[in-house]
């Protein structure tokens, strides 16, 4: 008996470890590896989305780090405009959104609730879903 039970346990580790390893490949293909490049050349880049074929992390996180280097919201802004003045941001979501829509603290929807950073290509506009999808996510239809 004792063994048996002791052999489960092996086989439910294993399963854990693949699963652990799975998520991992997962989670870098979304977001490639990290990438870093020396001050002079950090502070020139442009385009913090595509550079040298990929996102440029440290442009917007912390070296090799998931966390941020500024609130959301100002961290887009030192690149774009608020063109689109019609939504608003860090505004509370009362319903959740799901995970494909994060929002910030508080509850706040900010400009990576509706937009995914690491990839502008997949619906347009670099949205996180086709548009007339997201709209639908947090408003009732009219
Ligand atoms: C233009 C800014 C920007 C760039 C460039 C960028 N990120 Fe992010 N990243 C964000 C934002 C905004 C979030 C959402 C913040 C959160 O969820 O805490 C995020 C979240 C993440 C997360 C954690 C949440 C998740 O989705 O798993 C990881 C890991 C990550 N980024 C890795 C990377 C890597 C690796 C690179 C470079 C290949 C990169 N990022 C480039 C803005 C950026
Ligand atoms: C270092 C500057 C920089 C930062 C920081 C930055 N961007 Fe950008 N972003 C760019 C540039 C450059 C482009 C390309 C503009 C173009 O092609 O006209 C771009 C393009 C975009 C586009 C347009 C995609 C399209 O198809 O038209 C969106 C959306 C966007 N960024 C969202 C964000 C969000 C959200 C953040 C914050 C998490 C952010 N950006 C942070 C520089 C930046
Ligand atoms: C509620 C969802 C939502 C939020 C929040 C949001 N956006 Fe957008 N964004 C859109 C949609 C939808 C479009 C495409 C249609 C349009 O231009 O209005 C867009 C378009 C864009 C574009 C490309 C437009 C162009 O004409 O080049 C940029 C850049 C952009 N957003 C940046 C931001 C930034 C920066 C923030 C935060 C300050 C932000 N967005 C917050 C939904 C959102
Ligand atoms: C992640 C949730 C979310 C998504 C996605 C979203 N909204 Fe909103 N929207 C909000 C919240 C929260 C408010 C502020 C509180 C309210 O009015 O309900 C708001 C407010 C608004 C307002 C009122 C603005 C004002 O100043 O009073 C309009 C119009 C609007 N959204 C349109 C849209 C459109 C169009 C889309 C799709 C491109 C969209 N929303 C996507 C959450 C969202």
């Amino acid at each position: 008996m004792k063994s048996r039970s002791k052999s489960r346990l092996l086989v439910a580790l294993a399963l854990l470890v693949l699963a652990a390893t799975i998520a991992g490949i997962a989670a870098l293909r979304r977001h490639r590896s990290w990438v870093s490049y020396p001050d002079a050349e950090l502070a020139s880049i442009k385009n913090a989305h595509d550079y040298k074929g990929g996102p440029a992390c440290p442009v917007c996180h912390l070296e090799r780090d998931a966390r941020l280097k500024a609130d959301p919201v100002v961290l887009c802004q030192r690149c774009h405009k608020f063109i689109h003045k019609n939504h608003p941001v860090n505004v509370t979501v009362k319903l959740g959104t799901g995970k494909d829509l994060p929002l910030w603290a508080k509850d706040h929807v900010v400009c990576h609730t509706c937009h995914d950073p690491h990839d502008l290509k997949s619906f347009g506009d670099g949205l996180r879903m086709k548009f007339d999808q997201l709209c639908l996510r947090c408003h009732d239809k009219h």
